[in-house]
């Protein structure tokens, strides 16, 4: 596949996943095919997203779990909230995800109450290291693709909104106490932990609720998916000076190219378009490590075109990438990314 149909791929991807309509049909199989298995795998074993198809895991968590988590997603962390559903489609979708495991259990829902100052103490010890300092998760998700893993599967934000409204605080007791076999998060009652740390160890989870858990939604304020400038030179000129304004910026140009190159007759190419590829292997190393999406954005490209006399530069807006990502980690990227281009387009046409 060419870069260009790559990309045009990847954004109708992203595109479907945030608008699609409402489907008129209530199979749980297919609906999952459709809106889950990309991340969490046709059987359910994982990939960008957690594996679904555990049996500890089916077997601690109720169906308003499941309801709720696809619902309302997990804001900053990847897992999108699927608003375009409807209840009983969603309701198909948990009941396929059912027939991988055991069936819900009874959970009592009385909140517990338990010593959080003592939980945070345990949580500091014992949870800190893979869950982060405040809950975040680890930066990477699931059981694919983020590199570089320190672990075979990733584990989930705790303080994250979607988490918390979506789990009972006798659900996160159940995945304390028996943990979830053939995954990092094993048994803290094995570990030996009592049962009321264990439920300090809740208590704290749950204050999360109180703190920063709304700090991993933030999304990036995007104007525009394109950023465009003017440019004060003549055509020629301008390419030049987008190359060497991302050289000064410690990138490679890899090749330049007529936007229609390809795609119309050699030697009718459009002479007043132009694409300059350009890229940074530490920053594509580091952007990847975060997400592997982007990889799907990568090198990075700038538009030179002469429209009625006026020259304009034009790339894609990364902040613009906040949304359909769903990754907080990911938005220091597309921030950083963002200033570069910014300066790039500004040096060039100034
Ligand atoms: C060695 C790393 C590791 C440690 C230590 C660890 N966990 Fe986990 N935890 C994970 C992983 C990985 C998962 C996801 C498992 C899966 O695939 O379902 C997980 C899942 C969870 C879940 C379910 C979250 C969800 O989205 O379903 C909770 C709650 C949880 N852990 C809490 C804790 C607490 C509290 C501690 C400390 C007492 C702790 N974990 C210690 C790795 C760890
Ligand atoms: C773009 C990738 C992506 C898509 C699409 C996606 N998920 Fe997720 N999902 C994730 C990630 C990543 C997580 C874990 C979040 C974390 O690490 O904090 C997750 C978590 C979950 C969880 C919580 C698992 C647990 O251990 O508690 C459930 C349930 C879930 N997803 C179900 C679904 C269903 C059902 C669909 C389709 C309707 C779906 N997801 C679509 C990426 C995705």
């Amino acid at each position: 596949m060419k870069p260009g149909d790559r990309m045009r791929l990847i954004t109708l991807l992203a595109l479907t996943m945030l608008t699609a309509p409402a489907q008129a049909e209530f199979n749980g199989e297919q609906l999952y095919a459709r809106n889950c298995a990309a991340c969490h795998g046709m059987d359910g074993k994982g990939g960008v997203g957690v594996p679904l198809a555990l049996d500890d895991f089916l077997a601690s968590v109720p169906d308003s779990y499941l309801f709720k988590t696809i619902r309302n997603g997990r804001p900053g962390r990847v897992m999108p909230a699927f608003t375009n559903l409807d209840d009983e489609q969603i309701r198909a979708i948990v009941g396929h995800i059912r027939s991988w495991g055991p069936p819900q259990p009874s959970l009592s829902g009385s909140p517990i109450k338990g010593n959080a100052g003592h939980g945070k103490l345990l949580f500091d010890k014992h949870c800190a290291a893979c869950h982060g300092a405040n809950g975040e998760g680890s930066p990477g998700t699931g059981v694919t693709f983020s590199r570089p893993r320190d672990l075979p599967i990733l584990a989930p934000a705790l303080n994250n909104p979607g988490f918390l409204k979506a789990a009972p605080d006798q659900m996160i007791k159940q995945t304390l106490m028996n943990g979830r076999k053939g995954t990092p998060m094993v048994s803290f009652l094995e570990m030996g932990l009592s049962e009321s740390d264990i439920n300090d160890i809740v208590s704290y989870v749950r204050s999360f609720e109180n703190e920063n858990g709304a700090a991993t939604s933030i999304q990036l304020e995007a104007e525009t998916p394109v950023l465009v400038y003017e440019s004060s030179y003549d055509f020629a000129t301008t390419v030049e000076n987008v190359k060497k304004a991302a050289i000064g910026k410690n990138f490679r140009i890899i090749r330049e190219q007529y936007l229609d190159q390809g795609m119309v007759e050699p030697g009718t190419e459009n002479t007043g378009q132009k694409m300059v590829y350009f890229c940074n292997f530490q920053l594509i190393n580091e952007a990847l490590a975060i997400d592997p999406r982007v990889g799907l954005f990568m090198p990075c490209r700038v538009t030179v075109v002469e429209q009625d006399g006026v020259i304009k530069v034009m790339s894609i807006n990364p902040k613009y990438l906040s949304p359909l990502f769903n990754n907080s980690y990911l938005n220091r990227a597309c921030n950083e990314m963002y200033d570069i281009y910014e300066a790039i387009l500004e040096e060039a046409t100034l």
